[in-house]
């Protein structure tokens, strides 16, 4: 752990969890200013994240991701919505505590996730419903390492935001 708390927020989760969305109104709520890492990653590329996977692969794209994370990582204050992937990498939940953000974990049951992601053809790892489901399962122990446990289940994304605004850690 770091030694100060720095004024980050970091939002992690499933895809289609809400990150983005909360994210934005989180940092909106704070005037704060907000990055999403996809975003970033894209405008970088100047290529869609679906496009990255394709042409260059899954390591490729973990590459960049870590980058695009220690760049956004050097703004402060700051509210950074990750991928669904960055936190679980074992070098990325490493420099994350390192940089003594808080942590948020957007908790969103299965049935939820596949509704939202369903309809995204943005999304290469979303290939199926059983790998899908197997997916969230491996990356659970990982997300529930986050400080905090917000649940997303049947609420607007303004209302989750409000909660985390709540938290008062920052
Ligand atoms: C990924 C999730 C995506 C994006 C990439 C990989 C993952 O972000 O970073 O497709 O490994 O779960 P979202 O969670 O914003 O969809």
């Amino acid at each position: 752990m770091s030694r100060h708390r720095r004024n980050l927020i970091y939002l992690l989760g499933f895809m289609g969890s809400g990150k983005s969305t909360v994210g934005a109104l989180v940092a909106r709520g704070l005037g704060w200013p907000f990055i999403d890492l996809d975003a970033t990653i894209e405008a970088g590329q100047a290529m869609t994240i679906r496009e990255i996977f394709e042409r260059a692969g899954e390591p490729f794209f973990r590459e960049i991701e870590r980058a695009a994370l220690t760049e956004a990582s050097k703004a402060e204050p700051a509210v950074i919505a990750l991928g669904g992937g960055t936190f679980v990498q074992d070098a990325n939940l490493q420099f994350i505590r390192e940089m003594g953000g808080v942590t948020v974990w957007l908790d969103t049951p299965l049935d939820e996730l596949l509704r939202r992601c369903g309809s995204m053809d943005n999304r290469p790892l979303f290939r199926d419903l059983e790998s899908f489901r197997q997916l969230l399962e491996q990356r659970l122990p990982y997300y529930q390492l986050a400080e905090f446990r917000v649940s997303t289940e049947g609420r607007a994304p303004e209302e989750v935001a409000e909660q985390i605004l709540r938290l008062r850690v920052f």
